[in-house]
């Protein structure tokens, strides 16, 4: 909404209107985000019966070009790893689903998925101690994404050294712009990227509400 008409009760208005639309699609809970700016519509969306949900940081990478002492092999994905690398993503990902009530709170995986992952699979990479698979990394064009440490083997460095990876293939693949999400929620990921010398660039708020409400 331009400056000079907030606050005159148009965006309520667009809102019941959009919401009338909803309702006759009969939608469970809606979902809405916008960037966290100086100008933060928090207040609107309350009003509205929206409640805060998550929010994720999206993160660039700063340095130059690392000299990171890689002391750890990872090697590509392959489709027989694909059980593994499910129970591993879905052991990671758990407690952060659950905590942020991302459901389903097990990620599924189906034969699609298994399809999927082995048409990207240059961009997953794996990391094993004997024959288990304790962390993974996907690398696509500077963007990195999913970095995951087995619960048990979890603060040790492997995340360091995943991370350190993941920034080395992702210069090769865009030296300008090495990026990543992160959800606010993940401290620890978030203290591990800012070390590494990630800088946040971009905070999102996710809103809902579920759709019992009449107007
Ligand atoms: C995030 C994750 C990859 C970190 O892996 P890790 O092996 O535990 O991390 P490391 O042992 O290498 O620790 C690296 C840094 O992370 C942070 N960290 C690790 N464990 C921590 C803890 N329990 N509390 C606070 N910070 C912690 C610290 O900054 C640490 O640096 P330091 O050792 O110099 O203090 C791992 O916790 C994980 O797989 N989490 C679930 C999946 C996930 O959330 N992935 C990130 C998606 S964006």
């Amino acid at each position: 909404m331009c400056p000079e008409w907030r606050r005159k009760g148009i965006g309520t208005i667009l809102y019941n209107s959009a919401y009338d639309t909803l309702k006759e699609l009969k939608a469970n809970v809606l979902t809405t985000y916008f960037n966290v700016t100086s100008e933060n519509p928090n207040e609107f969306y309350k009003n509205l019966g929206f409640r805060k949900w998550w929010v994720y940081h999206e993160a660039h990478y700063m340095n130059k070009r690392p000299m990171f002492d890689m002391d750890i092999t990872f090697i590509p994905y392959e489709d027989k790893y694909f059980h593994s690398y499910s129970k591993l993503i879905q052991d990671c990902f758990y407690q952060l689903r659950k905590e942020n009530d991302i459901k389903p709170y097990i990620v599924p995986f189906t034969e699609k998925d298994r399809e999927n992952k082995a048409s990207t699979k240059d961009s997953t990479y794996l990391s094993f101690e004997g024959k288990e698979l304790v962390a993974a990394v996907v690398v696509k064009d500077g963007y990195i994404d999913t970095i995951v440490v087995s619960p048990s083997h979890q603060g040790k460095g492997l995340g360091r050294k995943a991370t350190e990876f993941a920034i080395s293939k992702a210069l090769e693949q865009n030296p300008t712009s090495v990026h990543l999400s992160v959800l606010g929620w993940n401290k620890k990921a978030i203290e591990l990227y800012i070390k590494l010398g990630f800088k946040i660039t971009k905070t999102v708020q996710f809103y809902r509400q579920f759709c019992d409400k009449e107007f």
